[in-house]
């Protein structure tokens, strides 16, 4: 099906038979993204004076979560909160199929306005243009916890509990970032019953389809001078943890030649590992953004190290030869030294492809609404990865400026989101006109 639009080719294709498209007031939907993304930034909803820092458990989050709840309960949804905390709302019975669309709205430790959030927002705006319009679409917004991993530092957390993707050993064992608890308890402490996880995956069981708006986290779009980016694949990520154990010895009385250093095996394979990712085909990406030295002190060499590992890319073959290869180095390494490396693995999600009928949907609707847009592949991460495994899904991007996320200086346009929310209710429109559905109210 061919769609008016910029492929990532850049060429330009003939325009298709067109059903009319649905137009909403596109200032006054920004104007309401925009009151909605200023209320949720404020203090009582983040534990930092300077960035948005919020994640599961924590009263901030609860009040995030609880914004919303309140704003689709007074358009008639249901809302609950799933055995883990995963915050589902639904303008249909329970076991009735609906569109999904949500994202996260926790956030990085040092996170801006918009990464999650925005999605969340979009979709609410969706929610209340469908009421509003009286499209009658059957929906459910869904916002997994932990997307971010800043409680407890696994990564899409929430979905993979929904995707059925973690063992309940996980669950047991993953501890809190800040105290040191299992995620088991601080879900009981909060009142929900990680006993029943495996009842989290029912509402990918009972959904049509799946939509995620999101900032692109890179510069693709701004680049193009394109609004929107309809993601057709996701790169896949690796997750884990290195530690090198040494001597903790005398920083001016050891001589160089018999010295266990950690800290230098570390930074040795912090920057193998970059090399090894930039000479590789295929675009892995590899950063070190934790390195914890112990004991941490001036004069002091570290007798051992703990370094975190993040590898992306769209190729999970090489992703894994480029770890592989790392790490088999750093073993080499540090056993000549006399030195010992552990390495775990936190979390993986192999590169994802998204649905054609999802993402030719959403590039019909853009070429309807005569809507600029790019095909392409996301290189961060989302929920939608695990989303995608159960449902037909795709995502839609907007430019974040410069690229910058995971940082307040983070900002995108509430205009691109109002544009993106328009998008996704056409597509959601015709893919719903496109196949047997119970009667729309
Ligand atoms: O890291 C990621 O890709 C996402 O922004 N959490
Ligand atoms: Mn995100
Ligand atoms: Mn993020």
């Amino acid at each position: 099906m061919g769609h008016m639009g910029i492929s990532q080719e850049g060429d330009t294709l003939e325009p298709d038979a067109v059903e009319p498209a649905v137009k909403i007031d596109r200032a006054r939907s920004a104007r309401r993204i925009e009151e909605v993304l200023d209320e949720v930034s404020r203090p009582r909803y983040t534990r930092s004076p300077t960035a948005i820092c919020r994640y599961a458990f924590t009263p901030e989050y609860t009040n995030t979560v609880g914004y919303f709840a309140t704003a689709l309960e007074e358009l008639g949804y249901e809302t609950q909160e799933d055995p883990v905390g995963n915050f589902i709302a639904r303008n249909r019975p329970d076991g009735e199929p609906t569109y999904g669309v949500g994202s996260h709205c926790d956030s990085n430790r040092n996170g801006g306005r918009y990464d999650g959030t925005l999605g969340v927002v979009a979709a609410l705006e969706l929610c209340r243009l469908d009421s509003e319009l009286n499209l009658g679409l059957p929906l459910q917004v869904v916002v997994p916890v932990e997307e971010e991993a800043s409680g407890f530092g696994h990564a899409m957390l929430g979905s993979a509990i929904m995707a059925q993707a973690v063992e309940e050993v996980d669950l047991r064992e993953l501890r809190a970032i800040d105290d040191g608890k299992s995620f088991w308890s601080h879900a009981e402490a909060a009142g929900f019953e990680p006993d029943r996880w495996r009842e989290c995956r029912a509402p990918l069981e009972q959904m049509l389809g799946w939509l995620e708006l999101h900032i692109e986290q890179g510069r693709v779009l701004q680049d193009a001078e394109v609004p929107i980016g309809i993601v057709d694949r996701i790169v896949g990520i690796v997750h884990a943890d290195v530690t090198i154990h040494g001597s903790a010895d005398h920083a001016g009385a050891t001589p160089m030649g018999i010295r266990r250093d950690a800290g230098i095996e570390a930074a040795r394979l912090a920057l193998e590992i970059t090399e090894l990712a930039r000479a590789s085909r295929s675009g892995v990406v590899a950063t070190v953004g934790e390195l914890d030295l112990d004991p941490g002190l001036i004069n002091v060499v570290p007798g051992s190290a703990r370094l975190s590992l993040d590898v992306r890319g769209p190729d999970g073959v090489e992703v894994d030869e480029v770890l592989d290869k790392a790490l088999a180095n750093a073993q080499a390494s540090a056993a000549a030294l006399g030195m010992r490396v552990e390495h775990s693995e936190r979390s993986r999600v192999a590169p994802t492809p998204m649905d054609g009928r999802v993402v030719d949907a959403l590039e019909g609707a853009a070429q309807r609404l005569s809507i600029p847009h790019l095909t392409m592949r996301s290189g961060a991460c989302h929920d939608t990865m695990h989303i995608a495994r159960h449902v037909s899904a795709a995502m839609v991007f907007v430019p974040c400026r410069d690229g910058i996320s995971h940082s307040p200086r983070e900002y995108a346009d509430p205009a691109d989101a109002a544009l993106g929310a328009e998008i996704m209710l056409n597509a959601l429109l015709s893919l719903a006109s496109s196949e047997p559905m119970n009667d729309r109210k």
